[in-house]
């Protein structure tokens, strides 16, 4: 049977059932798929892959690129080691926008293979036709120059001014831009890699980093099983910096030492979620800071968090993201969703783990005001948000991943697992989160097998300390459940004193701010009024200094008062902030605000005009249809 034929039919077994695996075929090939797909782990359908790996399935890719910093591309070979399922079917690979040179089998003989027709989120199927000895092909390719995981950056985007650099994003279907393989979380791969970069620029993998090899490649190796989204290299002018003798910081040299000042907290955040959850299982961990335009916060690329440098605020308020990127070690990267659409397995697991790390190393005060903010700002956005998107166990058919990316897997999800251990208490639920990533570590999951394991492991087997939950309702319902938990916060009640007094018309200079911390003063920015008069920001700046704050979250927030509020005093800064600025996080509302300004759509155009060349595909994706580029 032709494998187009076996994929229709895997789709709609998918649509008949909400069965999360598939390993059934029919026709002449039936029974030796059959027993061979049963034989093999059984792989869920990913929609947004043109993989079959319940077919032909790639173990492990071996690179060989060059970086050409004048063309922005990457070249050279990928070397794939797949596991044969189905004797007859061909390796069928994802690829967007690479230019296929040619494939050859280990012995250096042709392979005939042909790229399917393109589709825009997933980009083309690369289909390799096999001989039946082949157990690993090799694929001579170059990258775009628009490759959508590459951002290519001019000196003038970096601290120095004076080196280029380059970094990857994979997460969540942008690898399959610039590595032909099966783009999706749940066939995971070992790698390795040689890379070649100009002699003046160091290269670095979420891998093990074997240095500069003898040609002058820098070499890589990762020896765990990861999902492809977690491939990544970086390469700029950087220097390293220790923090223990398995955490350090990578970053451009004027900005390393900062850095690891600021980071320097960060194996005590190991060694607490290690406390908690079991063995931090993936030798070092160290961080890249990457240049302004990194379109996320951060990324948890194994051994080496990729983070924006707007985190350095200069007193580590805004570090709860190295909590979050390391907690992903657990949940995430040691078990990952095995799909798009259980993307809340991996960041409301994560935002839990991050918070209990936090309450750790700083504290019950600082977390209960994060999590006040955070569900603060969940309840803002799922006030926009349509009800099919304010659930967990998001349908995505049809649909980019990007789409169900908001405050919800997130969030709602944390919340969810907070209500677990308010049921459960805490031992129990902390036992139970422990076995989860000891029984699961290395494997790619769904949302049904999770549910499937709480019920095992924790529901049947504990009785509830309070009331019962309804897992199936936190799954699938819109908005917030009546149960989830809620966080209080003195020091922001505090806060909401003080924004009471404002309202009344009490002078900025008289407000009770003694001693406020980055996350009072985000709580106090996030709800001035909306109406205040350029007068009274004007006040507002003169007594707090807002506009000159070198915290980019505080920054950010008073921005985007100043865009509401129509006070110009800003102006400047919020120029040069989106020239410099690419994390989407920030990005998104400052546009938004603009547009939604009066006579606002003119200055958004404009500005977004000059800046747009130098934002990510990631944020541009996103910024093109706020502005109506
Ligand atoms: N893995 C995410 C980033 C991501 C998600 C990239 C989906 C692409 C697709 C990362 O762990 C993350 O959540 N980063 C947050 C920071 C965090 C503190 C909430 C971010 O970048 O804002
Ligand atoms: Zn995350």
């Amino acid at each position: 049977m032709h494998p187009s034929n076996l994929r229709a039919i895997l789709w709609t077994s998918l649509l008949l059932s909400t069965a999360a695996c598939v390993a059934d075929s029919s026709g002449p090939k039936r029974d030796s798929a059959d027993r061979k797909a049963q034989s093999a782990r059984m792989i869920p359908l990913d929609m947004h892959t043109h993989a079959q790996p319940n077919l032909c399935r790639v173990r492990h890719l071996s690179l060989a690129l060059a970086l050409d910093f004048t063309t922005s591309t990457a070249s050279g070979t990928c070397t794939l080691t797949f596991e044969r399922i189905d004797p007859d079917a061909p390796l069928v690979l994802d690829s967007k926008g690479l230019r296929i040179e040619r494939v050859v089998a280990v012995d250096g003989s042709a392979r005939a293979f042909s790229l399917g027709q393109e589709h825009d989120n997933l980009g083309a199927p690369l289909t390799i036709e096999l001989q039946p000895k082949d157990r690993a092909v090799v694929v001579h390719y170059a990258t775009a120059p628009g490759a959508e995981a590459m951002q290519w950056l001019a000196p003038e985007q970096t601290a120095s001014g004076k080196a280029p650099f380059l970094f990857t994003q994979g997460q969540a279907i942008l690898t399959r831009t610039w590595i032909p393989t099966q783009d999706s979380p749940g066939v995971r791969v070992t790698y390795d890699a040689t890379i070649e970069a100009p002699a003046n620029l160091t290269a670095v993998m979420s891998a093990e980093q074997l240095g500069r090899g003898p040609d002058g490649r820098f070499g890589f190796r990762m020896r765990e099983a990861i999902p492809p989204y977690l491939i990544a290299l970086a390469c700029g002018d950087l220097e390293f910096q220790g923090i223990s003798n398995r955490a350090g910081v990578w970053a451009e040299p004027s900005v390393v030492r900062d850095a690891r000042d600021e980071l320097v907290d960060t194996e005590r955040m190991i060694a607490a979620a290690e406390k908690l959850f079991g063995p931090y299982r993936w030798g070092r961990y160290d961080l890249l800071i990457l240049p302004p335009a990194f379109p996320y916060g951060g990324m948890e690329n194994p051994r080496l968090t990729f983070a924006t440098p707007t985190i350095l605020a200069g007193d580590k308020s805004l570090v709860a993201l190295v909590a979050h990127e390391l907690a992903h070690s657990w949940s995430g990267n040691l078990v990952t969703n095995a799909t798009w659409r259980d993307f809340w397995l991996n960041e409301g697991f994560t935002v839990y783990i991050e918070q209990r790390i936090m309450e750790e190393v700083f504290g019950v005060e600082r977390t209960s005001m994060e999590q006040v903010l955070s569900r603060a700002e969940l309840e803002q956005e799922m006030a926009g948000m349509q009800p099919k998107d304010q659930v967990l166990h998001i349908d995505l058919a049809g649909r980019h991943p990007d789409d169900g990316f908001s405050q919800v897997p997130y969030e709602k999800g944390a919340l969810f697992l907070r209500r677990l251990e308010q049921i459960y208490g805490r031992p129990a639920f902390d036992r139970f989160l422990r076995n989860y990533f000891d029984r699961h570590a290395f494997q790619s999951i769904t949302t049904e097998e999770f549910t499937h394991h709480l019920q095992a492991e924790l529901i049947d087997r504990l009785p509830a300390l309070g009331e019962k939950l309804d897992v199936h309702a936190w799954l699938t319902t819109p908005g917030l459940l009546p149960d989830a938990p809620t966080s209080r916060s003195a020091l922001l009640d505090r806060v909401d004193t003080e924004l009471a007094a404002l309202r009344v018309g009490q002078a900025a200079g008289k407000l009770e701010t003694k001693g406020w911390v980055t996350q009072q003063w985000l709580r106090f920015l996030t709800n001035l009024p909306r109406d205040l008069s350029a007068q009274r920001m004007a006040e507002l700046d003169e007594a707090f200094q807002f506009t000159t704050s070198g915290n980019c979250e505080i920054a950010c927030a008073w921005l985007e008062k100043c865009i509401q509020t129509g006070y110009s005093g800003a102006d400047q800064r919020l120029e040069e902030f989106v020239m410099q600025v690419g994390r989407r996080k920030f990005l998104k509302p400052l546009y938004t605000a603009l547009v939604q300004a009066p006579n606002g759509l003119e200055r958004a155009k404009a500005l977004y005009a000059r800046a747009r060349p130098r934002y990510h595909a990631v944020s541009r994706g996103t910024l093109d249809k706020i502005v109506g580029f």
